[in-house]
């Protein structure tokens, strides 16, 4: 494998295994095949079911795959590891450092206020606490968060204030890859193209991403390359 590669999907597959019905098998995607480099934006498309979550989910080790292979080439790990094979410790050491993921929904953490939520990655890496929520508080505002609500706890926010919480959490720390799983879905069009906005700054310093997004428009907007699966297979480029 060449270097410069920072995700390479090799024949990737995964087949789900219902243990309650009687080991039913239900396939996910199969023979995926693509790879991104630094600062690159790569999307996926294609029809409901043919298994884009399931591909964004494997490369953050949330499914392991049951065929194929993940490489990621990691900075604070091992230099180029097989995601789906590496010990629980380095999924955590990747997932806290190095590879941020964020989907629809915001798992609403209790009675921690919005502007906490997202500070804490900033301050477990060392920030000092003051400027990590002055840097949160920042960027809740570019995303048209109204300040009265960045002291506030999201349970009770909207579902667009949630996933603006989910977003800024993710982003704040510049992960070197950043799965997106139609992240904008609840946005109006205008905090829509404030967050597209956020995400080409990123790309700009150098963040790879790979994203899911159902508006074509964005979604175009969004990819350098974009890939179409079908029933779990890779059609084209
Ligand atoms: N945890 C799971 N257990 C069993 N089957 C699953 C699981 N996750 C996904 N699947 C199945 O894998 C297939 C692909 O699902 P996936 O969510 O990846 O599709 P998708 O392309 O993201 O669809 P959508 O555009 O609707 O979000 C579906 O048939 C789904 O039922
Ligand atoms: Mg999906």
């Amino acid at each position: 494998m060449e270097n410069h590669y920072l995700l390479r999907l090799e024949h990737a597959a995964k087949t789900f295994v219902l243990h309650g019905l009687g080991g039913k098998k239900i396939m996910g995607f199969r023979d995926i095949n693509f790879t991104v480099r630094r600062g690159e934006s790569v999307g996926l498309a294609g029809p409901s079911g043919s298994g884009k979550s399931s591909i964004i989910k494997s490369i953050y080790r949330t499914y392991l795959l049951s065929h194929g292979h993940i490489w990621y080439d990691s900075k604070y790990y091992d230099g180029i590891v097989d995601i789906s094979k590496i010990p629980e410790r380095a999924v955590h050491l990747i997932r806290t450092n190095e590879i941020g993921y964020i989907s629809q929904f915001l798992r609403v953490i209790p009675r921690v206020a919005a502007v906490e939520i997202v500070a804490e990655p900033l301050i477990r890496n060392g920030v000092p606490e003051v400027e990590a929520k002055k840097v949160s508080s920042d960027l809740l505002k570019r995303l048209l968060l109204p300040e009265n609500l960045h002291d506030a706890y999201p349970s009770t926010f909207s579902g667009g204030e949630q996933q603006k919480i989910n977003i800024a959490k993710t982003i704040v720390w510049r992960p070197r890859l950043l799965l997106l799983d139609e992240p904008t879905a609840s946005l109006d069009t205008h905090s829509v193209s404030i967050v597209m906005g956020l995400l080409k700054e990123l790309k700009e310093g150098g963040t790879a991403m790979v994203g899911i997004f159902h508006d074509a428009q964005i979604m175009n907007d969004f990819a350098d390359t974009v890939y179409n699966i079908d029933r779990g297979f890779y059609v084209e480029q």
